[in-house]
């Protein structure tokens, strides 16, 4: 059996156990497309693609599958933020199933009800977990599988590092996906030799040609090496990966002390987290789409290391795939 095909790879019915994670501001559906279409499989982000993209949910749904009639994915962040905010993710859920999508990513919150809509249709969850206890109280909620952040991790990194991340997980029977910090080939390879099922890669994903991301942040990304990621509480209130720009650097990382004794208030703690999540939505769309000429506030991960030019998204996936049957070959010659 050829290492590219895992129980991931069977589940969701793709050739290649590669994820184009979700990210706001930079998911867009030719990206997502072209990583679909290539073998591997594009996440959609909803408030990316509406907000930051200018495309009607389904409208961007359908704008993909006339890319690409390989399977797709969607990202369901299931924080109880307010209701209005549950009631709109689960008209966006029931979009994405009316529109054929049949795999879910979850996170950051109580995942059952997409598992209930998915499970219903057919479809496959897996929720983002950082550590075992979250992992734990995923599968309680019937989820299919995990996405492993790791502290490699571009956007909210996690704790541990991937090998810990698996070993810790590793016994609970279920597809676990390494996100965090894979920039090349041998990374990709890596991670399946541990024994994860897949890889999510984000930053690699925007240094490429369909993202629509600014080429100042693409510069920055192929510029940067992993010594340059900082993590930075100051967008959202909890840590965020970024690259120490001269922007980051003049501003520090630090939300100011205001905002963190808020952030720790029972009382103020959910103003203040939504207040961040307004401000954070507004500025990284900014920063993603202008580039310096506003804020070089570009996140990304230690994936960096291994980034070295701006390349078709495609291209990526399919030389993963050649470096993943290249070393079974090898080693079984
Ligand atoms: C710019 C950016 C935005 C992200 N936004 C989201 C998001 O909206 N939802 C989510 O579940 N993960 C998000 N992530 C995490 C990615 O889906 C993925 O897990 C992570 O980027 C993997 O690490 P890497 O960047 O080192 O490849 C984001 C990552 C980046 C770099």
């Amino acid at each position: 059996m050829s290492r590219l095909e895992t129980a991931f790879t069977r589940q969701v019915g793709i050739e290649v156990p590669l994820i184009c994670g979700a990210m706001y501001p930079c998911s867009n559906p030719e990206l997502i497309a072209a990583v679909s279409e290539a073998g591997g499989i594009g996440i959609v982000q909803p408030i990316s693609m509406s907000y930051v993209h200018g495309h009607d949910l389904r409208e961007g749904l359908r704008l993909i599958k006339s890319l690409t009639d390989k399977p797709i994915g969607f990202n369901a962040l299931v924080e109880a933020s307010s209701d209005a905010y549950t009631q709109r993710m689960k008209k966006w859920v029931d979009i994405a199933l009316e529109e054929g999508v049949r795999f879910f990513i979850t996170a950051l919150g109580n995942p059952s009800w997409v598992v209930k809509a998915a499970h219903a249709a057919g479809g496959i969850v897996y929720h983002d977990v950082t550590e075992r206890k979250w992992a734990l109280k995923a599968l309680e909620h019937g989820v299919d599988g995990l996405i492993c952040v790791n502290a490699r991790a571009g956007g909210h990194a996690g704790q541990r590092q991937p090998g810990p991340l698996f070993a810790e997980l590793a016994d609970l029977g279920k597809p676990l996906i390494c996100a965090g910090g894979v920039g090349d080939e041998a990374g990709f390879v890596e991670a399946l030799d541990q024994g994860y099922a897949g890889v999510q890669l984000g930053t690699r994903f925007i240094a490429t040609t369909e993202c629509k991301a600014h080429d100042d942040y693409k510069r920055a990304i192929v510029a940067a090496d992993g010594d340059d990621i900082v993590l930075t509480d100051k967008i959202s209130g909890v840590p965020v990966a970024v690259i120490k720009t001269p922007y980051i650097e003049r501003v520090g990382t630090k939300a100011n002390p205001v905002m963190r004794r808020a952030l720790r208030h029972p009382k103020l703690k959910h103003y203040a987290r939504m207040y961040y999540t307004m401000k954070s939505i507004w500025q990284l769309k900014r920063a993603s789409l202008q580039g310096m000429s506003y804020k070089d506030y570009f996140q990304a991960g230690k994936s960096v290391d291994g980034i070295t030019s701006v390349e078709p998204a495609g291209d990526i996936v399919r030389r993963y795939a050649e470096a993943g049957r290249r070393e079974v070959v090898a080693k079984t010659a």
